[in-house]
């Protein structure tokens, strides 16, 4: 089976919402689609996690509305022509991909009328849900709906190492003066332990974000920025990295982690309130309160933890008008196993990384510099999210930048010759490959996410950032040393890519002196 799919027009590395944008696009213009995911599971992802819900349109909303509120909680340095094209294409796409195609069952009315909910800084009730498990209905249906279509093949348990060029892996040296090509990906099959070159006309990596690279996050263990640092190794630029955004509220338990707190669940009234038993957000932002934009709260929460007992809570007490149970199943159930009844009982939260708003940067078909290479979903920067995401438009933007990229693959077309697959060379293993003690590894990923956590957090400054480059440089040595003479898994590869993107993202935050939007520095020069 693995020979014929190790050849196909387009292949896409992630099986989150925005790989599965994209394959089913391109399959629908007739194209052969190979899709990796580098869990055993096709579902794994941060999509399948996700709460809130995806942004449609309210009642009284318009794309000009839409795009004030994404603008606004990016601080304005969002990218108005990917916005635009993002609010007035998104609601249309909702309805044909999610809504018919994939058959998401979105709450609705008694009337049939979509219900809408509400999370903090959008002006309207505009997004639709799926109660608080919204990501897993779309997660899943998406996959059904892929499965449906001619021309696709999933494999889970592949795990890309590289995107393969005409430049940096050919041996034909004078491939290197030509324009850059993505001629595919170097893949490890998880079972047999083989690296071998998948080929493509185009491809499209679409590897999720980065949250695990912070010892707190709301993201799954996969989430370690494996497409940025192929990207990135294969000379693509990559913007706006000190963007990275938290979560306000994540459960704090010992025994539970990665657990977000919806904030759908402020939309419907749940309030913020301090070990003192004081509701302070008034104090931060008197206008929106418990719903100002997400990095104002986190920076809140922060400043009231300071010195306290390391957490604040999150009271849904008040809320009277809808059902708590009904509505936030999974959180309510969540809780109560960890003896929160979330109904009499405040529920103490964190801040968490969440979100990157930056990316490897890609135009309005979500195309990269390098031709035949594109990149969808939380990898990406089309700037749609400035230096602060509005909640709910990350899954906007995983369907619509998926689904042009793969109607733009399909129109760009342009055949792979034989001469050119024949140049690209077999992956060199190790001549004896060592298998590392887990622990080694274990201890190196924790060490990486401390740094990144402490220093390059929710609140950073000069001596933070100089503090992590140092340490960061050091793990650079160590760890490239181990992946060249371990035997390659999924551990050593997801540590090798998260110092690459920790420095990247350290060394954006290093240089940008303006504390903006998720960017937040104590010694600020504006
Ligand atoms: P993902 O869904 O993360 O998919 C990544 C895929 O890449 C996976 O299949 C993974 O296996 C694969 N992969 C990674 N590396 C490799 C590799 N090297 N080789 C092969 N495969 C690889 N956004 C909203 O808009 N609304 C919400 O309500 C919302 N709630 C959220 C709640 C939580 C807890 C989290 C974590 C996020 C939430 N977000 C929400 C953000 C949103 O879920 C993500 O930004 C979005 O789902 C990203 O989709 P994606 O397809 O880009 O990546
Ligand atoms: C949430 O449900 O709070 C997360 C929404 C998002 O990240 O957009």
């Amino acid at each position: 089976m693995e020979d014929t799919t190790r050849r196909s027009n387009l292949l896409v590395i992630g099986s989150g919402l925005a790989g599965l944008s994209a394959a089913v696009a391109a399959a629908e213009q007739g194209l052969t689609v190979t899709v990796l995911s580098k869990s055993e599971n096709l579902t794994e992802s941060n999509t399948l996690y996700a709460q809130g819900g995806i942004v449609e349109t309210g009642i009284g909303d318009s794309p000009d509305l839409l795009i004030r509120d994404i603008i606004d909680a990016g601080s304005g340095l969002n990218n108005s022509r990917s916005v635009r094209i993002l609010a007035e294409s998104g609601p249309e796409l909702v309805a044909d991909y999610l809504v018919r195609k994939a058959e998401v069952p979105f709450e609705r009315g008694e009337e049939g009328e979509f219900d809408r909910t509400r999370e903090g800084a959008h002006t309207v009730r505009r997004i639709l849900h799926v109660n608080d498990q919204t990501g897993r209905a779309i997660q899943e249906q998406m996959l059904g709906y892929a499965r449906s279509c001619p021309g696709i093949t999933l494999l889970s348990g592949h795990i890309a190492v590289d995107i393969i060029t005409n430049t940096h892996h050919s041996t034909d040296y004078q491939q290197r003066y030509k324009r850059h090509r993505a001629l595919g990906a170097y893949v490890l099959n998880q079972q047999t332990g083989e690296i071998r070159p998948f080929y493509a006309e185009s491809t499209v990596i679409a590897t999720g974000g980065i949250g695990n690279l912070y010892l707190h996050t709301s993201n799954p263990e996969s989430a370690t920025g494996d497409g940025i640092a192929m990207a990135y190794r294969a000379g693509c630029s990559i913007i706006n990295a000190e963007y990275v955004q938290f979560h306000p509220t994540v459960l704090f338990h010992r025994d539970v982690k990665r657990f977000l707190i919806t904030e759908a669940l402020r939309g419907e009234g749940a309030r913020l309130l301090n070990t003192k038993g004081e509701y302070f957000m008034e104090r931060y932002h008197p206008r929106l309160r418990d719903l100002a934009p997400r990095d104002e709260v986190a920076r809140a929460i922060y400043r009231e933890m300071d010195g306290s007992t390391g957490y604040v809570y999150l009271d849904a007490r008040d809320i009277t008008h809808v059902n708590i149970a009904d509505r936030f199943p999974g959180i309510y159930e969540q809780c109560k196993a960890l003896d929160i009844d979330i109904v009499n009982q405040p529920i103490p939260v964190v801040p968490a990384a969440h979100y990157f708003c930056g990316g490897i940067k890609v135009d309005e078909h979500s195309k990269t510099e390098i031709d035949g290479l594109y990149v969808v979903g939380e990898s990406s920067c089309t700037g749609v999210h400035g230096a602060n995401r509005l909640a709910s438009v990350s899954l906007l933007e995983a369907l619509v930048f998926g689904i042009r990229a793969g109607h733009h693959a399909a129109i760009q077309q342009k055949p792979l010759r034989d001469n050119l697959i024949a140049s690209i060379p077999d992956w060199v293993y190790p001549k004896q490959p060592i298998d590392f003690d887990p622990l080694l590894i274990q201890h190196d990923m924790f060490t990486l996410q401390s740094t990144m956590w402490n220093y390059v957090g929710i609140v950073r400054s000069k001596r933070r950032l100089d503090r992590a480059l140092a340490d960061l440089n050091y793990f650079t040595h160590r760890i490239e040393k181990f992946y060249q003479e371990a035997r390659a898994g999924e551990s050593i590869l997801a540590l090798r890519n998260a110092v690459l993107v920790g420095t990247l993202i350290t060394k954006a935050a290093a240089g940008n002196h303006r504390s903006l939007g998720c960017h937040y520095r104590t010694d600020s020069m504006h």
